[in-house]
């Protein structure tokens, strides 16, 4: 019953680099743990002779177990029995999974290992997909889902990943793609291969799709475990507190040297994000897309924390398409899964351009601004340097419903640079100078004078108080600790009800 499609098969799968789908969930589960649920079920098939082709549990291994001690369930495809091709059996095997999971509130977990539809079934086949992206939509934001891509998904089944709310991909051995290189060659001429296509690089780098990229099913496994310990069973919990941590007290000191004296000498974000929370606990996600916005989990004295941060080594932190995207998805899901939310803000503003403002900056931009809106966990947000224009309104600003602000003495609010503002309202003043560019830079440092620094924010009581670096933790940290209080929606007195959700 446990041999899959046969021996050779297995060999195959191993000569490939590959784990078979019982190794993956043996890997990904707590020894010991797994209940399997469905493993005698066939698929109902007499097409082209699959009457004659029946393997006990019909190519996906199905059930539940647990992951450093709490439940999950998850559904493992075996690319030996049909080349983990999806029947309708196999579909109704997933879907019952899914319905558990949602019943009893624990995330699910898909390795993914398929050639698609099971070609032989036909429609039934198709229906089977439409019937788990039906229920990927119903748990969304609801229960955590992974998906973790193990060998090819190709076609439709992309979509089941898409839905759910982290991907995984393997190097050199999963792919994703709507269209296999063949088709793109008819179609468009383009010769590419299934790597460059849809590999883990393509998707972590280009297009966003995948959020962890692992050199092996071992790693991708581990990575899948690690990023279940920051994460709530379901949208009715808390995240899970780690009781034990760290933090070298050498990094108060550190987090007061980073930022440089120069405002246009870019600095690592990361630096500034590794000294405020404990000591290795930053889980980066999208690591390798939109790299001018990080984001990604972190604890705090052992507590989960959402982080969305502009990255000034890149692209000097402005905000484009990808960026906005990427951040408002993360905000999201944080907001779904009662995970506090701490910003950290150093933005010039929105990159101009025409490929920005034909591709939908407008729209794009807007998701992120919606995301931190909606979002009714607690929000923190840090100004370390520049906070300019609607990028500074979008990047989660006391009037879109931070719960605190902070800013760094080094903070600049202001409605744009010092440069450019000078050039505007002081025009007329500087083509009358006698030395024009001597008078646009007095005028550059008298606007500078008057906004770029966080005081004029902190009188207007729209930063709540300026902070050094090295007191920051402390501050997030009790802030954290007070807006928790109110994270049971709705039980507080003080709230009022906003739109269809409760605001405090
Ligand atoms: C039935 C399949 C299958 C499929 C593979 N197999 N895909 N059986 N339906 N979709 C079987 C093969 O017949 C073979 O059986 C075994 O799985 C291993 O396949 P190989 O081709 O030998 O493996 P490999 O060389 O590694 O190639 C893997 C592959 C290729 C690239 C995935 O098998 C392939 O191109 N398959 C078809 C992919 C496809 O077009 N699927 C439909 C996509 S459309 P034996 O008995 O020899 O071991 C789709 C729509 C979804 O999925 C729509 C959702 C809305």
């Amino acid at each position: 019953m446990h041999n899959g499609g046969g021996q050779e098969r297995i060999d195959k799968q191993h000569q490939q680099g590959k784990l078979t789908a019982r190794e993956r969930i043996s890997l990904l589960l707590d020894e010991g743990s797994f209940q399997e649920i469905g493993g005698l079920v066939e698929h109902r098939s007499t097409n082209f002779g699959l009457d004659k082709q029946k393997f006990p549990g019909d190519g996906v291994i199905t059930g539940y177990g647990t992951v450093h001690g709490r439940l999950v369930y998850v559904y493992s495809q075996d690319f030996t029995v049909l080349g983990g091709s999806l029947s309708e059996t196999h579909a109704a095997k997933i879907c019952r999974i899914m319905d558990m999971a949602l019943k009893n509130g624990a995330p699910i977990i898909g390795m993914n290992d398929s050639g698609g539809a099971r070609i032989q079934e036909g429609v039934v086949s198709l229906s089977g997909y439409a019937d788990i992206f039906f229920r990927n939509t119903r748990a969304s934001g609801t229960i955590p889902q992974l998906s973790l891509i193990m060998g090819p998904c190709a076609g439709g089944a992309v979509y089941s990943p898409a839905l759910t709310d982290f991907i995984f991909m393997v190097e050199e051995t999963s792919y994703m793609f709507v269209t296999g290189p063949n088709v793109v060659k008819t179609v468009t001429h383009e010769e590419v291969t299934s790597e460059d296509l849809g590999g883990a690089k393509t998707h972590a780098e280009k297009s966003g799709v995948n959020h962890f990229t692992a050199a092996n099913d071992v790693e991708c496994i581990r990575k899948a475990r690690d990023l279940i310990t920051f994460l709530p069973q379901n949208a009715n919990e808390e995240a899970p507190l780690t009781p034990v941590f760290e933090y070298q007290a050498s990094k108060f000191k550190q987090i007061d040297q980073i930022l440089p004296d120069n405002a246009n000498v870019p600095y690592d974000i990361k630096r500034v994000i590794d000294c405020l929370i404990d000591d290795n606990s930053f889980r980066e996600v999208h690591e390798d897309f939109a790299k001018n916005i990080v984001v990604g989990f972190a604890r705090l004295e052992g507590r989960t924390v959402g982080i969305i941060a502009n990255q000034p080594a890149a692209l000097a932190g402005v905000l484009d398409i990808d960026a906005s995207r990427k951040g408002a998805r993360f905000v999201r899901f944080c907001d779904s899964f009662n995970i506090p939310l701490l910003v950290l803000e150093d933005v010039p503003g929105f990159l101009p351009g025409t490929d920005q403002e034909w591709r939908g900056i407008i729209t794009h931009g807007a998701k992120l601004l919606y995301a931190f809106a909606e979002a009714t966990v607690p929000k923190i947000t840090v100004i370390t340097r520049k906070a300019y224009g609607g990028a500074y309104c979008v990047m989660n600003s006391r009037s879109l419903g931070a719960d605190l602000t902070f800013a760094w003495p080094t903070a600049e609010i202001a409605v744009m640079g010092a440069k450019g503002a000078a050039e505007i309202i002081f025009k007329r003043e500087i083509s009358a100078a006698e030395n024009p560019a001597e008078k646009w830079l007095e005028k550059e440092a008298e606007y500078a004078d008057t906004f770029a620094n966080p005081y004029r924010a902190a009188e207007r009581g729209i930063v709540d108080e300026v902070l050094l670096p090295s007191e920051t933790r402390a501050a997030l940290i009790s802030g954290f600790a007070i807006s928790r209080a109110r994270s049971a929606k709705g039980k507080c007195a003080n709230f009022i009800y906003v739109g269809r959700r409760w605001k405090a």
